[in-house]
């Protein structure tokens, strides 16, 4: 018998997440049954998508949320003790799985080999976000050699690996980012160029966007939304392509009030698409293999920003949605 600890959803988000809306439970769990496994995380991601879904979990739910963990016990042939699996097992330590219980496009599956490289990137470059930039950015912007692209978040887990694709095929690549060693550090992976929108501010940012983009803007790989993504917009060439990934922008606070946006949409016949990733579920080791072969090749480079111990996952949250991470926010158990 293990004692598990699980992070619980105590009381709705209303704005930024605080202390009350999180508590920490303890669980004693039975041995696996036929089919299930034991598992016990050692990674687990905090990410934005947590702050909008919980609002549909009724308070008392455990924290929704993917993990990297060890398979410690095993009735199951595919999970045999020992291997380490990817799963979205919630803010918990210790976890009772059956693999065939849950939804088709969010099954567990074991971590595939990353060479010399940390289980903690499949939390990040090569797991959900790695994902997320790699068919969202590819196949709804459809890039081309020469072309403009601009990524808001571009510091974060999506964004930075949207950036270094957009580089390896061949385009001109602007990053937004909160902070002057943000954008240092997308200058250093390749990026032609950066914004920080914090130090330039709501009133000077579509000044600074029109120097970044003498040309003007092909694709769009949104990650934030409001005023930012109104400006983008704004300056998007004829045929354009955007691929809205997220609005983070809004997720803790109001949407911004922004300009009617369809005159653009008809004279530069531009194509805008929304997506959540699992869409490409039944493609997810293609994404993960081709940025696997992309770091081993020296093309794609990743950071992580680790929080140590499972007692800090509410403050590593908070701390990824108000900028505190580059790269992929983990937390180590
Ligand atoms: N559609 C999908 O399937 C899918 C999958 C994964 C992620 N997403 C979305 O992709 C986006 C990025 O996710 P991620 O996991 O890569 O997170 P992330 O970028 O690693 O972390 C979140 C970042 O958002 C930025 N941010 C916070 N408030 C902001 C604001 N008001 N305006 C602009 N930027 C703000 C912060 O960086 P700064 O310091 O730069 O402000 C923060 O570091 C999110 O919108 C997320 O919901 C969508």
């Amino acid at each position: 018998m293990v004692v598990a600890k699980k992070w619980i959803y105590a009381k709705p988000f209303e704005g930024l997440p605080k202390d009350e809306n999180f508590r920490l439970e303890e669980e004693t769990l039975p041995e696996p049954g036929e089919n299930e496994f034991l598992a016990e995380a050692e990674f687990l991601s905090v990410d934005p998508y947590m702050r909008p879904y919980m609002a549909s979990y009724p308070a008392g739910s455990v924290m929704i949320g993917g993990q990297v963990a060890k398979v410690l016990a095993s009735r199951n042939a595919q999970f045999p003790v020992g291997a380490y699996v990817f799963g979205n097992f919630g803010w918990r330590t210790h976890t009772l799985v059956n693999p065939e219980k849950g939804a088709a496009d969010s099954k567990p599956y074991v971590l595939p080999p990353f060479g010399t490289h940390p289980r903690s990137l499949g939390l990040g470059v090569l797991g959900m976000p790695g994902n997320t930039a790699y068919f969202g950015f590819l196949e709804l912007c459809q890039p081309k050699e020469g072309e403009t692209v601009v990524v808001s978040g571009a510091a974060g887990a999506v964004g930075s690996v949207v950036g270094q694709i957009a580089k390896i095929k061949g385009c001109r690549v602007v990053g937004i980012a909160g902070s002057d060693d943000k954008c240092a550090w997308l200058r250093q992976l390749g990026f032609d160029a950066t914004i920080n929108y914090r130090a330039v501010g709501q009133d000077g940012f579509g000044a600074a966007l029109k120097e970044a983009v003498p040309k003007g803007v092909d694709c769009y790989f949104d990650n934030v939304g409001g005023y930012i993504s109104e400006a983008v917009l704004g300056q998007m060439n004829l045929y354009g392509r955007i691929s809205v990934c997220g609005t983070i922008s809004n997720y803790n606070e109001e949407r911004a009030k922004v300009a009617d946006p369809q005159r653009e949409f008809v004279f530069k016949q531009l194509r805008q698409e929304g997506f959540i990733v699992t869409r490409w579920a039944k493609r997810w080791m293609e994404g993960i293999v081709q940025n696997l072969r992309w770091i081993q090749e020296g093309k794609l480079s990743y950071q992580e920003t680790v929080t140590e111990g499972f007692g800090e996952m509410p403050k590593a949250f908070v701390s990824m949605l108000t900028g505190g991470n580059t790269g992929k926010a983990i937390v180590k158990v």
